[in-house]
């Protein structure tokens, strides 16, 4: 009887294979990099033949550490980046241009025109609940139909697959060339501008505003079910695959956010804040997302509230690779530690644009507030405030949008090992910030997913009751000074806007 589920978390900067037991602990886990191709400013890039490569060996890897066997997995789940978008040959298996990454911002003329063309930024949104943007596939997908030579010819004659990480993935651990299955899931879908929210079926009307033929798209299933098991004769062959879930929906289903009203915030290269709505899908009109939360088999479509985050831990890691003002992620915090405050310093990080709630293409990255005082200790804070800013911009769209104001906030993702940053950001919140025991929520959001659709966790309620909270911050600034900071933030924000024209 197999003992264990695996999930493959494939991420902006990595891939990993985790294998969790029945009370959702980490048994084992490998972890690989990948390249981030950056050719142009505003340009982000995979290289996808990479990513299926490391997905190989981090299940060989995460096998091998916890000394077990294909046969004592139950089933594996897949989460992944989502929005990045890749299109391959059915036929050859090869991918015709890398994959293009949710941060990469040349789409932007793409996205002007269709808006251009009749309503706007606004003109998809009662359909698919996003607003016009360069984050999304599905201008992505016209940008290599457009560009990249004779793919647009191949795509009409049904040679080229689109898909997701998800789907790349899928498609290949199920056979590639060799009988691949060419599926996606609800919440992925829900990314690419071009699902419809209430149908859960691709919109043929604005497929063919995007000229992105059907035959391209893979079909939508729900988020936990067998699609196919793994064919390969390597790690995890013969192991089901039984779930798909977009990595921000599989950290709420991890962090049993379950009930509309329960939220979680997850700290990685962005920071991506969901709020599950129950079977209501409901429209901003505060900036964020209307997505698909999960669909579990049969049971209705749960959605969710979305508040995403272009640049949070990638300014961190800017901060190291760029400019080499630290060594690792975790100097960070020393650094802050070392001052009392931001010594008058704001860092907007405005690398993509900004997300949410502005959605400014046209914004670029700034620092105000520089005097001769400030040094490496306030920029080290205000790189870590950057991120607590930000998502008070989004919890205070989502109470708007919601009527009810948020009372504590789930956290996860690697920068939730920060002290600092977790007490500043219940102190700019004013609300308690909880850390579970398994902060790897993504993966284990979509172990679950897999495992409640072969029987090895029976219902959500399993997923309740392995919940626990670590650690919880309580806010402790006073009322003035919160909103003075958070007053300074947003004028900040305004000297991002009007760079790119
Ligand atoms: O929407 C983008 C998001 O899914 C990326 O997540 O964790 O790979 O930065 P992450």
């Amino acid at each position: 009887m197999a003992s264990y589920v695996a999930a493959v978390d494939q991420g902006t900067t990595s891939t990993r294979t985790m294998i969790f037991d029945h009370s959702g602990q980490v048994v084992a886990s490998d972890q690989r990099e990948h390249e981030q191709i950056l050719p142009k400013a505003g340009w982000v890039e995979h290289d996808a033949e990479e990513i299926w490569a490391n997905t190989r060996a981090t299940a060989a890897g995460a096998l091998a550490a916890a000394d077990l066997t294909t046969a004592d997995i139950a089933a594996v789940g897949i989460t992944n980046q989502r929005e990045t978008t890749l299109v391959w040959d059915r036929k050859t298996g090869k991918p015709v241009y890398n994959a293009i990454v949710w941060q990469d911002t040349r789409t932007d003329r793409i996205v002007n025109e269709l808006g251009a063309a009749g309503g706007g930024q606004e003109r998809y949104r009662d359909t698919t609940g996003l607003p016009l943007a360069t984050y999304f596939s599905g201008p992505k997908v016209k940008w290599i139909l457009d560009n990249v030579e004779g793919a647009r010819q191949r795509a009409e004659a049904g040679d080229l697959l689109f898909g997701n990480m998800d789907t790349w993935l899928l498609w290949n651990m199920t056979g590639g060339v060799d009988g691949g299955i060419h599926v996606t899931d609800p919440t992925n879908a829900s990314r690419t501008l071009l699902m419809d929210l209430d149908t859960l079926s691709w919109d043929t009307d604005i497929a063919a505003d995007m000229g992105i033929p059907l035959s391209m798209l893979p079909t939508i299933r729900s988020s936990s079910e067998e699609y196919g098991t793994v064919r390969e004769r390597g790690a995890l062959g013969g192991v089901p695959i039984a779930g798909i879930l977009g990595d921000q929906q599989a950290a709420t289903f991890g962090q049993a956010c379950l009930s509309p009203g329960e939220a979680k915030n997850t700290y990685g290269t962005g920071n991506f804040v969901l709020l599950n709505t129950g079977t209501d899908k409901v429209m901003s009109q505060n900036g964020l997302l209307t997505t698909v939360c999960y669909k579990i088999g049969s049971n209705d479509t749960v959605f969710a509230l979305e508040g995403a985050i272009a640049v949070t831990g990638s300014l961190v890691q800017w901060l190291r690779d760029n400019l080499n003002m630290i060594s690792s992620a975790a100097e960070i915090e020393e650094h802050a530690r070392t001052v009392e405050d931001n010594g008058g310093a704001y860092f907007v990080p405005a690398f993509s644009g900004l997300f949410a709630p502005y959605w400014r293409s046209d914004a670029r990255g700034v620092i105000a507030g520089l005097t001769r005082y400030v040094n490496k200790g306030h920029l080290a804070r205000a790189v870590l405030e950057a991120t607590a800013f930000q998502t008070r911009e989004v919890i205070d769209a989502m109470n708007a949008d919601s009527g009810v104001p948020l009372k504590t906030l789930k956290v996860d993702g690697g920068m939730v090992v920060n002290d600092l940053l977790m007490q500043f950001q219940a102190d700019i919140l004013g609300v308690s910030v909880i850390r579970p025991k398994v902060s790897e929520t993504t993966a284990l959001g979509s172990a679950y997913a897999a495992g409640l659709a072969v029987g090895f966790w029976e219902s959500e309620d399993d997923i309740r009751t392995n919940w626990a909270e670590d650690k919880r911050w309580e806010p402790s600034m006073d009322e003035a000074r919160r909103e003075r900071e958070y007053r300074n933030w947003k004028k900040a924000v305004t000297k991002t806007f009007d760079w790119v024209e």
